[in-house]
């Protein structure tokens, strides 16, 4: 639908025919915060997805249409800097870094939009500009592979939208398999595929309808007390790069320096990371018990230690730990509001969307948006 929609608007709008591409969002089995620490990560694409209608225009000008609320964005190529109008910068910023990068980025029409829920912490702004950036590399055959693409939007997303995020949502909507997790190792950027063989099982994100907007200053935060923990260690030990480098015992050992803050988001990111080790090899043998405990578990930290959920949250996942039939449930994503992740017996999946929605609202009084997710695979071109 989504796909006839654009490429209507686009003959409308300008004329001819356009490529189209698609690039999805992403859910996070677990490793939470933990990929700008150079640590793990288990992301998966979804079947939701950002689309593009795209086409050169050979008149020097960017001119985008945004189909989902009716806005459109024009300039010409040789002025690319920030905007004011915040969806136009994860555009522009892809843009923007291809000719920092030397590329000669000629003018082009688009018309995009998409079904990945905003602000819910499936990474609809990953997926614009993984979207945009395969696009662009494809009609103007630029070469690149696609995690080189997944570094230009990360890069878009820090200098055009102010948040100092890690690779993760990038990496996943650009590389995502069907059926398959990856377990990447953000230090090396070497991944695994992990099968979601979970027969019985299903992943279900519950929407708090708490939009994370206090997420990219608390997030930014985050990473600066991690830095903070970094740099303290570093004094100890130089070969120190990064909370990746360093074990619990280095922490314990220096814990009279730490300010409390600081050392509890540092030893949750340690523990976070072991998690998605033994998170990977409880999926790999269909231990399904085990990675649902790792599951709360990564909750409880991001709650208590790293402090980066919310009371809408919190409720979410407490519902669930009375539910034998809900494996594991935990917040995703940055915080702060957005999705819990629940891992659910299909035999219950009615009854658990009953009684979530009979004892969660949100914050306006509505029943929660809830997506079963299809695991799917990242950015391609669609031939329509
Ligand atoms: C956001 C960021 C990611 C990652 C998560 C938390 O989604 O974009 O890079 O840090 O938060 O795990």
């Amino acid at each position: 639908m989504m796909v006839e929609k654009i490429v209507n608007i686009f003959k409308d709008r300008f004329g001819s025919n356009p490529l189209v591409f698609r690039a999805p969002g992403r859910v996070n089995l677990i490793g939470e915060h933990t990929d700008y620490n150079n640590g793990f990560v288990m992301p998966a694409a979804i079947n939701r997805y950002a689309y593009f209608a795209i086409k050169p225009n050979r008149l020097g000008m960017y001119r985008f249409h945004a189909a989902d609320f009716g806005r459109d964005f024009t300039t010409p190529v040789y002025k690319i800097e920030p905007s004011s109008s915040p969806w136009a910068n994860y555009l522009l910023g892809i843009i923007a870094q291809m000719v920092a990068d030397g590329k000669d980025v000629p003018g082009f029409d688009c018309v995009f939009g998409g079904d990945v829920p905003i602000g819910a912490g499936m990474s609809s702004s990953a997926a614009i500009e993984s979207g945009l950036a395969f696009a662009l590399n494809h009609i103007f055959g630029f070469g690149y592979s696609r995690m080189q693409l997944a570094k230009i939007a990360q890069q878009a997303e820090h200098q055009y939208a102010g948040v100092k995020c890690g690779i993760m949502d990038q990496f996943a909507s650009l590389h995502g398999k069907e059926n398959q997790a990856l377990q990447l190792d953000c230090r090396s950027l070497e991944f695994e595929p992990v099968e979601l063989n979970m027969d019985n099982l299903s992943i279900i994100l519950v929407n708090t309808g708490v939009k994370h907007s206090l997420a990219s200053s608390e997030y930014n935060k985050r990473r600066q007390e991690c830095q903070i923990g970094v740099n303290i260690l570093k004094k100890h030990n130089s070969s120190i790069q990064s909370l990746r480098d360093v074990t619990l015992n280095d922490l314990n050992n220096h814990k009279n320096e730490f300010d409390n803050k600081v050392w509890d988001r540092c030893s949750y990111v340690i523990e976070e990371n072991q998690r998605v080790i033994n998170a990977g090899r409880a999926l790999n043998q269909k231990d399904f018990m085990t990675f649902g405990k790792l599951m709360y578990q990564s909750h409880y930290g991001l709650r208590d230690r790293y402090e980066v959920s919310c009371p809408e949250l919190d409720k979410l996942v407490e519902i669930t730990e009375r539910l034998d039939y809900v494996i594991g449930s935990r917040m995703m994503g940055g915080g702060f509001g957005g999705c819990a992740i629940n891992l659910v017996e299909n035999s219950h999946i009615d009854e658990f969307i009953q009684i979530i929605t009979n004892n969660y609202k949100t914050p306006d009084g509505h029943k929660p948006q809830i997506i079963a997710c299809v695991i799917g695979n990242g950015a391609e071109h669609l031939v329509y």
